[in-house]
């Protein structure tokens, strides 16, 4: 099998998490990409700093990877927006392609790069909300629309701050601390809360949106800092959310862009999304609404987007139309019998004495376990509405069929599954 070898600059929070994963799902990334995919070498910023030890060799010298005529891919992992604009020059004027997490970066340096890159591939899914594909599904996925608007939760830090606020009264500093410990806050939390980093993502979505070239300078940007348990009291007293928006709005030929805390109504889908959460509503002329949801911030789900990145780049112009390039990974179907849920049954039964004891030994003898039981009494008739616990397709099936057989049952039960 081909192989494809990469050069990790950042091993901090996302780095190590796509690490991690290229590691554990290594077979599968490789029967998706076709290629086996390998870390030649990381490098961090200070190599004394005590860490986790890497199957890979790890350096300080970004140029040991950035010149190494071995290493097919660059990952750009650090933050900032100077050193790794020049790290991303140096990979593709050195013929590597590059992937970058870096939305600071990209906020100012986009049109550049892509003048640079030329036929190179640039990935930077990971850019804009963390897991969610939002970068495939809008350059991609809605090509044929008019995009009319985007509003978006799309700072993981300030939904987790916004969220304690309001469900455990916490005060702003205490909660912003957590998202630092959690992994994910920006190295300076300013850019956060101060509404940068969604301005910054704001302006990615834009360019592939309306293909607009601006700058984090020509946005209105109003961040979360002079929230206060008021405005949160407020926005419970009279029905509303209190979310930091990122919208993109087209009025004619001119493009609304903003960023700022927005109470939106109690009703409204993008208000329901808490914690670290993000949503991206994207209306398109002919496409209507569309909603994306996900892990906003957080190693393992950017580090997701990351590798989602690095599987399209290895698959280079044969994309292959069902996700994988080799089948040595087909699971196999699970057969329906085994498969489990939760059950209700609604069962209509003669109203005699004795009924329910048949009802509830079937059930017992087939190892299935009641959780909850109504009855509805009628005339001559009860109905019995009862749940089960977790059990099997074939074990709720044997049921059914056996209880159906029983002189007090008028009907074939009904039957519906709940999803817990
Ligand atoms: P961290 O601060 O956790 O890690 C940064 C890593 O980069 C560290 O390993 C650091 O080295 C290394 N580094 C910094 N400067 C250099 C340099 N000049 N040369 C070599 N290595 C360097 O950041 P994150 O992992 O959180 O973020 C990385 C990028 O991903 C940023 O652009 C961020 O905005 C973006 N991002 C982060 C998300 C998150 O949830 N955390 C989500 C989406 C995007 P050392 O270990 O020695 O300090
Ligand atoms: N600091 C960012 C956030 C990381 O909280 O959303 C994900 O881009």
């Amino acid at each position: 099998m081909k192989e494809l070898a990469l050069g990790i600059i950042g091993l901090g929070t996302v780095g190590r998490s796509v690490a991690k994963i290229l590691k554990e799902n290594q077979d599968l990334i490789a029967a998706r990409a076709g290629c086996a995919i390998y870390i030649k070498k990381g490098a961090v910023k200070d190599l004394s700093k005590s860490r986790e030890i890497f199957d890979f060799p790890i350096t300080n010298n970004i140029d040991e990877i950035l010149n190494d005529p071995e290493i097919d891919i660059v990952l750009e992992l650090t933050g900032g927006v100077d050193t790794p604009f020049e790290i991303a020059k140096k990979a593709l004027r050195n013929s590597k392609s590059l992937v970058t997490a870096n939305k600071a970066m990209l906020a100012y340096h986009r049109y550049s790069l892509q003048q640079i890159a030329g036929d190179l591939p640039i990935g930077f899914e990971a850019s804009v909300a963390g897991g969610i594909p939002i970068i495939k599904a809008l350059r991609d996925g809605l090509g044929a629309n008019h995009i009319l608007s985007i509003h978006g939760i799309i700072n993981g830090t300030c939904n987790f701050i916004l969220t304690k606020m309001k469900d455990f009264g916490m005060e702003f500093d205490a909660v912003l601390k957590e998202a630092q410990e959690l992994g994910y806050a920006e190295a300076d939390p300013t850019f956060d809360v101060g509404g940068f980093d969604a301005a910054h993502k704001l302006l990615i979505l834009a360019s592939i949106a309306y293909g607009i070239d601006a700058r984090p300078n020509d946005m209105l940007i109003e961040g979360i800092t002079q929230i206060t348990q008021e405005d949160i009291a407020f926005a419970k007293e009279f029905g509303y959310h209190l979310k930091l928006l990122g919208i993109a709005k087209k009025d004619g030929d001119c493009i609304e862009l903003r960023v700022h805390p927005t109470f939106l109504p109690k009703d409204a889908m993008l208000g329901k999304v808490d914690g670290v959460m993000n949503a991206i509503s994207v209306v398109g002329d002919y496409v209507g609404e569309t909603l994306y949801y996900g892990a906003g911030a957080g190693g393992e789900a950017t580090a997701s987007a990351v590798i989602s990145d690095i599987i399209e780049i290895a698959r280079t112009k044969s994309s292959p139309m069902l996700g994988f390039k080799t089948t040595n990974h087909i699971l196999k179907l699970k057969p329906i019998e085994e498969i489990t849920s939760a059950y209700y049954l609604r069962i209509l039964v003669l109203d005699k004495p004795g009924v329910l004891a048949k009802i509830a030994t079937i059930l017992g003898e087939i190892g299935i376990s009641i959780d909850t039981l109504l009855q509805h009494n009628h005339k001559h008739y009860s109905t019995l509405l009862l749940s089960t616990h977790i059990c099997k397709e074939a074990e709720i099936r044997l049921a059914v069929a056996r209880i159906s057989a029983l002189e007090v049952v008028k009907a074939k039960p009904t039957m519906i599954r709940i999803e817990k």
